[in-house]
């Protein structure tokens, strides 16, 4: 068996496009360096479900816990499916089923060119979010009463429990103290969800305790959201809700250079002695079904997130390098037009290609 074996699932929209750049990238790193890398593509997303049903089956997952290392996911969503049910199946259960509570975004503008905002620079913004991934009002329980009455009522509920809660405001901290960071802001609605988030905002002040070098700060999401397009350079690790992580990640694309910038990792911290969960990495963005099949979407997401995930197989020196040329082709305008070049997918992946396989 390979070291590496990794499940790929390409997905829906400009999914396969961009993912085509990733394993490309991941095949000749794997023939330039000698890692001992396996692809294993899985037929999996909007085309099969209406074939023939299947979403993600069981086998499927067992055999991804077992026997991988890594999943590589484009996207999925698809307007063929109204209700989204494949997506959800797949993607909650990768996130569910392998309990991959850390949802981790990091926010990080490469270059002058991309920073919207005036007088800031690309500098000015670097920051990580930990998204909480395993709960929240993502847990599906609820349901709907008197569906296409006059009298119905229709129930999200929102779930959190101290383990889930703890679990990741941890991680943030355990992220800050192994990279030198000196601040965790952890943002809630605590003034308006007096339960649920009264909870967030008690053990964030836990945790924080054990950490006294770091400063631990507490911020509401909406004044959170205000303060990162005034200063994001205030921010150096947020932890939050997955539904406030989802949001609050894709205004931070608005400062990195839009969706086709963000990269995601969604990982399961484990103590020494513990089993390794794979990891799920995947861009921020969705599956984009206007730019599918057009060659224009903007692979770097899928780049930043193959870099996150050889970081998390042992290779930290490839996401720098990756990030590396990344920030170089945005540089040269090597890049597709959502980031001002004038390239497509295809040929601005193969830039990336060519110059991370030029290093020696
Ligand atoms: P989206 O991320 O697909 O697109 C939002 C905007 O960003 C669009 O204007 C799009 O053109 C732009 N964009 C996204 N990716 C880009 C790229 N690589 N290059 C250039 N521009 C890019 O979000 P949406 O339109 O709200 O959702 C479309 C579908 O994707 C929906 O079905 C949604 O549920 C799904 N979705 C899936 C995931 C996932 O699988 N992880 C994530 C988000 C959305
Ligand atoms: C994301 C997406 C998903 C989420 C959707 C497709 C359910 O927006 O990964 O950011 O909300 O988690
Ligand atoms: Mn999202």
């Amino acid at each position: 068996m390979s070291k590496h074996r990794i499940a790929v699932i390409a997905g829906d929209g400009i999914g396969p496009e961009v993912i085509r750049v990733g394993t490309t990238l991941l095949e000749t790193l794997r023939d330039k360096r000698g890692y001992d890398l396996e692809l294993w593509p899985l037929d999996l997303g909007a085309d099969r479900y209406l074939r023939d049903g299947t979403t993600f089956p069981r086998e499927v997952a067992d055999e991804i816990r077992d026997r991988c290392d890594a999943v590589l996911l484009g996207a999925l969503g698809d307007p063929r499916v109204a209700d989204l049910k494949h997506a959800r199946d797949i993607l909650f259960g990768l996130r569910f089923g392998l309990d991959l509570y850390c949802n981790v975004r990091p926010v990080v503008c490469l270059h002058d060119r991309l920073m919207p905002l005036k007088n800031k620079r690309a500098s000015d913004c670097n920051f990580v979010v930990f998204r909480e991934n395993t709960e929240g009002i993502y847990a599906g329980m609820g349901g709907q009463f008197k569906r296409g009455t006059p009298d119905e009522v229709a129930i999200n509920e929102d779930i959190n429990t101290r383990k889930g809660v703890e679990r990741v405001i941890r991680a943030a901290f355990e992220y800050a103290k192994a990279n030198g960071k000196k601040r965790v802001h952890m943002a809630d609605k605590s003034n308006a969800m007096q339960h649920a988030h009264e909870l967030w905002l008690r053990v964030f002040r836990e945790v924080g305790a054990e950490y006294p070098n770091i400063e631990a700060k507490h911020l509401y999401i909406d004044a959170m959201c205000l303060f990162v397009v005034q200063d994001p350079s205030q921010f150096e690790v947020v932890v939050t809700n997955n539904l406030f992580g989802d949001i609050v990640t894709d205004l931070g694309a608005g400062l990195q250079g839009g969706l086709g910038m963000a990269a995601s990792a969604n990982v399961r911290p484990v103590k020494s002695g513990e089993k390794r969960v794979p990891g799920l990495f995947e861009p921020v963005h969705g599956s984009a079904p206007p730019l599918a099949g057009k060659d224009v979407a903007n692979p770097f997401a899928t780049v930043l997130t193959v870099g996150m995930m050889l970081s998390s197989l042992g290779y930290p020196e490839e996401e720098r390098r990756l990030t590396e040329c990344v920030r170089e082709a945005i540089a040269e305008g090597a890049c597709t037009a959502d980031v001002g070049g004038k390239l497509g997918t295809r040929d601005a992946g193969a830039f990336i290609v060519e110059r991370v396989a030029s290093l020696s």
